[in-house]
């Protein structure tokens, strides 16, 4: 099913050409006066210039012309020549009905299929994942999700550090430790490394970082540690298997933890191989430079406003370096799954980097120039000192501390509400948690910063997770208390209050939440449907009272409408991966 706007736009757009004018006038908004009509189209106004016509009279002729037609209870001109429409009722229903049929519930699907990356999460390996890394699984995941929503194939793909200095510090630092292990040494002939643990890492590695900061041999030792991991050292490379074992299984748990999952799981390693082809295309296309030693491509265009820096594509120690990996795995995706489109779901400092490679990528061919490259740059989560997010100390929070202390609030929230059910209190207060953190995440633009607070995403007022979650077990209950499911049918032909209509509408503008939120990549629109939604179901449950109805006909169509609602909000709710509640 398309969404609304373009089924009304193809409507309006005929009468326009009925009535002897450009059918491309015909387009249709949602209106910003709801008070007033459901739908708008202004395109009077151009026409009038086009025509040397009067607004009003264009727009009057096209409103007589969708008068009658069954489709609009009211199609209005207000001078100087807005056209303000309003669904019958028979057609909004029949909307409904057509939602509650459609596989896709309602989700406009893609026009041609096409396959999408999406590049996210991103951790380091070796570093165990902290709240920086929160964002870009969150977003990312859904993305995914919603692209996928749209029949489009997606892949996500976490694209792990897993190559860089980090485990060279590492390497460096055990190796000190542990000079006596089998792997350090020159004769090395394959013996198992000794097994390493997070903990373990978790210590390793910040402390490793320090001390290279403050030892130029230690920092010269992690740097050729590096450079001997990259070309294959097999004592090195045995280590970093181990640490990658440590690694990949406490970030499945974390990720898991908050319903994020990777379709691949590969990493900046795996663009290894691809290198060599790199390195011959662009050499082939000549656009390999020298400069002091290390091997550059010159990006800088003469519109560009702000100084664009050569990409460094081979350092003078001949060492590979982000730049490296990211075009070598532009190589990888483009031979494996020749995608039409591949989005990077990072931090958005990291935004010249990203243009700096897309001009690589153009100039070489290493993608179809028909597939889109997009940078989807977040902003940062800060703390409410307006600072980017810490610990009470002022260090980088764990992940895994900061999904403690939510599951841990919801608990006592829920604790002090009427929750019963003690033996699902545990896992209740988990999703309640994750939904909480993800959606105080996702109701922002994903490029602007926003507060992290957990009070306020707890609340069961306002745009909330925990709202959210409280309002389909809301209709839970009601459902169980008249022995109905989500399965229940629509009514066959009346719609008998206002706010029975405003959810019906609010039912059908989650398209318009699915199709821009899709094309903006921008998953915020979903949460707002999820919460316009939510709260026209609240008003609805308010106004009527649907259990007591001795009207059967009315009292079918309510329960028919709370089902469709449930599915909806479930939908919005499985695209943003935010787990539902039974009850709470
Ligand atoms: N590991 C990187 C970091 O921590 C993020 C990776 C983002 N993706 C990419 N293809 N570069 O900054």
């Amino acid at each position: 099913m398309k969404a609304i706007t373009d089924i009304l736009t193809q409507i309006v757009s005929r009468a326009f050409e009925d009535c002897g004018y450009d059918p491309s006038l015909g387009t249709v908004t949602v209106s910003d006066r709801m008070d007033l009509c459901q739908f708008q189209c202004n395109g009077a106004f151009a026409g009038a210039k086009l025509y040397k016509k009067a607004p009003f009279m264009i727009a009057g002729d096209v409103a007589e012309r969708l008068r009658g037609n069954g489709v609009f209870k009211s199609a209005e001109v207000v001078k100087p020549g807005f056209l303000n429409l309003t669904l019958s009722d028979e057609r909004l229903l029949a909307f409904m009905r057509e939602i509650a049929a459609d596989p896709n519930l309602g989700v406009p699907q893609a026009e041609k299929p096409e396959t999408v990356i999406i590049d996210y999460g991103g951790p380091n390996v070796a570093k165990p994942l902290h709240i920086g890394h929160l964002r870009s699984a969150i977003i990312g995941e859904a993305i995914k999700r919603l692209a996928r929503a749209t029949g489009r194939t997606v892949y996500g793909d976490i694209h792990l550090g897993d190559w860089g200095l980090q485990i060279g510090l590492v390497i460096a630092e055990l190796k000190e430790r542990h000079p006596d292990w089998r792997c350090f040494a020159d004769d090395y002939a394959g013996e198992p490394v000794p097994e390493l643990d997070v903990d373990a890492l978790s210590e390793i590695y910040p402390f490793a970082s320090k001390k290279s900061k403050e030892d130029a041999a230690f920092k010269a030792a992690a740097q050729a540690a590096t450079g001997e991991l990259q070309s294959g050292r097999p004592g090195y490379i045995a280590v970093w298997k181990e640490i990658m074992r440590v690694s990949t299984a406490d970030l499945k748990a974390n990720y898991g933890r908050l319903g994020v999952d990777f379709d691949l799981w590969y990493g900046e390693s795996d663009a290894d191989k691809y290198e060599p082809e790199l390195m011959r295309v662009l050499t082939e296309k000549g656009l390999l430079t020298e400069s002091e030693g290390a091997k550059v491509v010159e990006v800088a265009t003469d519109d560009d406003k702000a100084p664009m820096p050569p990409v460094i594509i081979k350092k003078s120690d001949n060492s590979s370096i982000y730049a490296t990996t990211d075009l070598s795995t532009i190589i990888q995706r483009q031979k494996d799954y020749n995608p039409d489109k591949i989005w990077y779901v990072v931090d958005k400092r990291q935004s010249l980097h990203f243009t700096q490679i897309f001009r690589v990528a153009r100039k070489a061919g290493l993608v179809r120039d028909d597939c889109e490259l997009e940078f989807l740059g977040f902003g940062t989560m800060n703390g409410s000192d307006g600072h980017a997010y810490k610990t009470r100390d002022g260090g980088v929070m764990r992940l895994s501390d900061l999904l403690d202390s939510a599951e841990a609030a919801a608990a006592e929230k829920l604790s002090s509400s009427e929750f019963t059910e003690a033996g699902r209190r545990g896992e209740t207060a988990r999703r309640v948690g994750v939904a909480a953190i993800k959606f105080g995440d996702l109701i922002n633009h994903r490029s602007k910063d926003y507060v992290f607070d957990m009070d306020k995403f707890l609340s069961f007022e306002g745009k909330t997770g925990t709202y959210l979650l409280y309002s389909v077990t809301r209709i839970n209950s009601i459902l169980k208390k008249v022995g109905a499911d989500e399965n229940a049918p629509l009514a066959a032909a009346e719609v008998y209050t206002d706010a029975e209509r405003e959810l019906m509408l609010a039912i059908l503008l989650a398209g318009e939440a699915y199709k821009h939120g899709f094309e903006e990549k921008a998953p915020n629109y979903i949460c707002e449907s999820a919460y316009m939604l939510a709260a026209a179901f609240s008003k609805f449950y308010h106004d009527n009272h649907i259990a007591g109805e001795t009207d059967e006909a009315r009292r079918s169509a309510w329960i028919g409408l709370c089902a469709l609602t449930k599915r909806v909000l479930l939908k919005h709710l499985d695209i943003l991966s935010i787990e539902p509640v039974e009850s709470m």
